[in-house]
């Protein structure tokens, strides 16, 4: 399911504390993108799974300055002047099979309220660790069980340690996982790391 939340005014910039149910996402929504912006600040290149009309990956091209990928297995959101953003590309792809995208060659990968609706999950994490560089990183932020996100949009979502341990499942290396935004969103973190079949 795809959820456009409505643009928010600056004044209402806030971790979303406080805010009411309804509208806790759109609330959190400049704060999020900016703490996403931030952790994948040193990256050269970022890919963004699921990225839906890759707005957040306009906003961290624009931030960061950096050249962002987003990809989607549907192109119908996808913005019509991405060609005036040089540094930002949404690509149609299914992100179990990113052929197009050499191993190693990208610094960072996103998924924003993404994972929860790919079938296969796992495989697409293995696939997140193959283009990946060695030391990058996998960041995957998400709706856990039984947060405001299923009370509103009654769907299923993954409980943390679900998350945490597909990131394992993946191969990711230092796996981090924690409740924010008070308790309504998973951040999750792997890191590609050298593992004993990388070693001749
Ligand atoms: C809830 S939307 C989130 C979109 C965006 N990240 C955002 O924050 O608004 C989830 C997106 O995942 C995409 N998706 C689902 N399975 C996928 C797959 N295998 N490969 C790429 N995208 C996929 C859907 O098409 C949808 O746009």
């Amino acid at each position: 399911m795809r959820r456009e939340p409505a643009r928010k005014s600056g004044a209402e910039a806030s971790n979303g504390v406080g805010t009411s149910p309804d509208n806790h996402y759109d609330r959190i929504k400049d704060w999020l993108w900016r703490r996403i912006a931030w952790e994948v600040r040193f990256a050269r290149h970022v890919l963004d799974i699921g990225c839906g009309s890759c707005e957040l990956d306009r906003f961290v091209a624009r931030e960061n300055r950096q050249d962002v990928l987003g990809i989607d297995i549907s192109d119908g959101s996808f913005p019509e002047d991405q060609g005036a953003n040089s540094q930002l590309d949404c690509r149609r792809a299914d992100a179990r099979k990113l052929d197009f995208l050499k191993d190693d060659s990208i610094d960072a990968v996103v998924s924003l309220y993404s994972l929860h609706e790919m079938e296969k999950p796992i495989d697409v994490l293995k696939e997140a660790q193959r283009i990946v560089r060695l030391g990058g990183g996998m960041l995957i932020v998400d709706f856990p069980r039984g947060s405001l996100a299923q009370r509103i949009w009654n769907e299923n979502y993954y409980a943390l340690e679900e998350v945490a341990e597909m990131l394992r499942q993946g191969g990711f290396g230092h796996v981090e996982s924690r409740l924010i935004a008070q308790g309504q969103l998973i951040w999750a973190q792997g890191c590609k790391v050298v593992t004993g079949r990388d070693v001749p």
